[in-house]
């Protein structure tokens, strides 16, 4: 049997920097019975520089053919003048939608050793360890009609907050599934009391959990308290279903309860693919950080963490995720911070590589 295939797409400034680490660590499974039929391809400004575009159509169509896709990260000054239809984000937003990833998974974990680093109280996050999944491709970002438009003597920005059932149901299902591998709460999120939208959102929810979920636990609550909630107690929660707008924010808030952006992975999953597994791309949450790029200083574990995820939902090797997962934690533990992990108190940073080597340091002491 061929192994599963993975597409990387480093993009821009630090993208290619944080990849490097993961390639180390793929290559550390790779040693010890876990292998990847690895790819390479361009994405974003560096695909621009060769093909003068930030998606060229034999990069999509591998990203079509291949089990997963890990992206670094796209886009920096030197791309800004470029017009709208070429910029390298264009790249990011055609692959999330020719994949038609529609859920997006975004975790917010506490690694104990970084408990401190939260603006909350230790006791608040210690141990936090809870899903966001965001519906990623209707709502009000899709949704007609939309413009700026004249009325009268004045002009009118719409735009318009769509959900069908089938897409309240895919995401829905993607919760479920979600939480039958983890501690099989669900809590959906909306406006119901609001938005007709929010009705819907509601009532399709509760249908697809009582007719095919029927082991899971759904709860409902208000996106505004949500928010609330998720700064007073956040370890209420398992995982959170909620829509394309509220996830944005909600998913952003939940990832800083636990400290840096340089520790933030995400995931985005669509229906089946051609061998099947789902289509999924797997991406740090940071962008290319052209501030610090090129100088060794990017923290790797958001994209290495990506990986992780890639383990664990694309290949379903939960057991060499919860290994790469201790690896960051032991690393983290032992004192090793990232220049973006020191903090007030200060203290002497390692490189960018230095991180890589030393998560595979100590996954080889963890095996
Ligand atoms: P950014 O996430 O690149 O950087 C924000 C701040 O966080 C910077 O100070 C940066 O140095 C720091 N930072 C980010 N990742 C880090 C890491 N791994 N280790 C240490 N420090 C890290 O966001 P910004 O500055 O708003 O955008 C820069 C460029 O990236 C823009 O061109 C933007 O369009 C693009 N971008 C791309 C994204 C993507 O590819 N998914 C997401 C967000 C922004
Ligand atoms: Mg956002």
């Amino acid at each position: 049997m061929s192994n599963p295939s993975l597409l990387i797409l480093a993009g821009d400034g630090i993208g290619p920097e944080v990849m490097a680490e993961v390639r180390k660590v793929i290559a550390w499974f790779d040693a010890h019975g876990t292998s990847f039929d690895v790819t390479e391809d361009l994405v974003g400004g560096a695909a621009y520089d060769v093909h003068g575009t930030p998606l060229a159509d034999e990069t999509l169509a591998k990203a079509l053919a291949a089990d997963a896709v890990l992206l670094g990260a796209v886009g920096g000054p030197k791309y800004d003048v470029l017009d709208f239809s070429v910029k390298p984000e264009r790249g990011l937003l055609k692959l999330r939608k020719e994949l038609d990833l529609y859920a997006n998974l975004r975790p917010a974990q506490c690694f104990d050793a970084l408990a401190d680093f939260s603006s909350l109280k230790r006791e608040v996050v210690a141990g936090l360890d809870i899903m966001i999944v965001r519906e990623l491709t209707s709502g009000v970002y899709f949704g007609e009609p939309r413009g700026i438009f004249t009325e009268g003597n004045e002009r009118v920005g719409i735009n318009t907050h769509r959900y069908t059932e089938s897409e309240i149901a895919r995401a829905a299902r993607a919760a479920f599934d979600l939480a039958r591998q983890r501690g099989s709460r669900v809590c959906s999120m909306e406006k119901a009391n609001v938005m007709e939208a929010g009705i819907l959102w509601r009532e399709v929810a509760q249908k697809i959990r009582d007719e095919e979920y029927p082991d899971i636990t759904l709860s409902h609550m208000y996106a505004d308290n949500g928010a609330m909630q998720l700064v007073r107690a956040p370890k209420q929660f398992d995982v959170i279903l909620t829509d394309n707008l509220f996830g944005d924010i909600l998913s952003d808030a939940a990832a800083m309860l636990t400290g840096s952006l340089g520790m933030l992975p995400s995931a985005s999953l669509g229906a089946t693919g051609p061998n099947g597994y789902p289509r999924a791309m797997y991406e740090p949450v940071h962008g290319s950080a052209p501030d610090i790029a090129g100088q060794g200083k990017a923290n790797p574990i958001a994209c290495i963490l990506s990986f992780s995820m890639a383990l664990r939902y694309s290949f379903n090797l939960g057991d060499q995720a919860d290994k790469l997962e201790a690896a960051v934690e032991k690393v983290l533990a032992d004192g090793l911070r990232t220049a973006d992990l020191l903090g007030p108190a200060g203290g002497t940073a390692i490189s960018t590589s230095q991180m890589g080597d030393a998560i595979v340091a100590a996954l080889e002491s963890l095996h």
